[in-house]
């Protein structure tokens, strides 16, 4: 099986994965123009600005209600904790996801579940949740237990990788028949849609964004939302967001502050009306790489896709091992297009590794040994080059 300590070979061409400054040049004078105009203001937090941002985003992603937020990361926690999430409570998610997607489960108290993903996606299997469900939870008293630690099973957070939406219908069905909440990692997908024409973030009970600067929608540093259809979990959200405080100074619950700069929010405004546009270029990009690149993969996925922002365009190669499971053959060896080495592929590995190792109980759908073992030698091997 290809590792990710294999050197890769030496490129022909170095091509960026990103260069922001051509997306800024033609906005420069629109968006220097906003940010005076909050200087001018003085008005910093929670302002015009993140109002109508708020507004904007939460309607483009098909829902009524938006809560500007610090971070994607923010956003996670902050969907966990309006939830009520926490100690004894597990969550099934993806173990092929950016550290955060667990790293905020663990945070909040509660224990992740990794399940497999699907080859062809590289997003959480519907089947592999279901399957896991089957053979490992019971029904107790209404609420869904994992029968090996005793944990109560609470949630999905399935993770729209690559800008490309989860198969969310199975996990709506299960959610609904174990009393699941589903909170969904967009950071990665926003406006992303499904064949119905149904965008990340408007299937489960929070939907979360990031703003990070290299994202479709990227702020001029860290910046996210949550989003929802539900006016009382929006409600909480925007209490937790400031400490918990409502009225302001008395603080009926613990919260955080997770707010979102106004100066943020006045970029992202301007840069929110060209979004389509560079998603199209994003999917025209990835339409190439996919055609360029299908005599000489096994397969390239997570692009080109109806309706699908392709965040990234990650592809797969050396399917070798086929008895492997999904996650193990991918994190082995995915990389992604332009960025010339398998960053994906160690977030994964890493995720799975410090979470397990942290968090006794967690749920493998691989060998733990060798995915640790490739990551310690990844890593190793990355201070070594640096
Ligand atoms: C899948 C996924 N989840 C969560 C995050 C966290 O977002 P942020 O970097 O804005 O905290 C990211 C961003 O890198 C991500 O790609």
């Amino acid at each position: 099986m290809a590792t990710l300590t294999k050197p890769l070979p030496k490129a022909a061409m170095q091509v960026p994965l990103l260069d922001l400054k051509p997306q800024y040049q033609p906005l420069a004078g629109e968006i220097q123009e906003a940010i005076g105009k909050v200087c001018a203001s003085q008005h910093f937090i929670l302002g015009p600005a993140v109002k109508e941002l708020e507004a904007s985003v939460a309607a483009y992603s098909q829902c009524r209600f938006g809560i500007g937020v610090s971070s994607g990361t923010d956003a996670l926690l902050l969907a966990l904790m309006a939830l009520e999430i926490g100690a004894g409570d597990e969550v099934i998610t993806s173990p092929f996801t950016f550290f955060a997607t667990a790293g905020t489960i663990a945070r909040s108290g509660a224990r992740p579940l990794f399940c497999d993903i699907d080859p062809a996606t590289f997003n959480l299997s519907p089947a592999a949740v279901e399957a896991f469900i089957n053979a490992q939870c019971v029904e107790r008293g209404g609420q869904l237990r994992h029968q090996r630690t005793g944990g109560r099973v609470r949630a999905l957070m399935p993770v729209h990788l690559y800008g490309q939406v989860a198969d969310m219908a199975p996990f709506t069905r299960l959610a609904q028949r174990y009393g699941l909440r589903i909170i969904e990692d967009a950071a990665q997908a926003i406006g992303s849609a499904d064949a119905e024409q149904r965008r990340a973030c408007s299937f489960g009970d929070v939907g979360c964004l990031s703003f990070f600067p290299t994202k479709n929608l990227g702020a001029f540093g860290d910046a996210g939302m949550c989003v929802t259809n539900d006016a009382a979990l929006a409600e909480r959200m925007q209490i937790l967001r400031v400490h918990g405080g409502k009225p302001k100074y008395y603080h009926p619950f613990i919260g955080g502050n997770f707010r979102i700069d106004e100066l943020q929010a006045a970029v992202l405004n301007v840069k929110l009306r060209h979004l389509d546009d560079w998603s199209a270029a994003r999917q025209r990009n990835a339409a190439f790489y996919d055609a360029a690149l299908r005599g000489a993969r096994d397969r390239v996925s997570g692009g080109a896709r109806a309706n699908q922002v392709a965040h990234l365009p990650g592809c797969l190669e050396n399917l070798e091992d086929p008895g492997a499971s999904a996650i193990s053959r991918s994190a082995a060896a995915i990389a992604s297009v332009g960025l010339g080495d398998p960053f994906p592929a160690l977030q994964a590995k890493q995720t799975i590794a410090r979470i397990s190792r942290d968090i006794g109980g967690t749920q493998l759908p691989f060998d733990l040994a060798a995915i640790a073992k490739d990551a310690d030698e990844a890593l190793s091997n990355e201070g070594a080059q640096g």
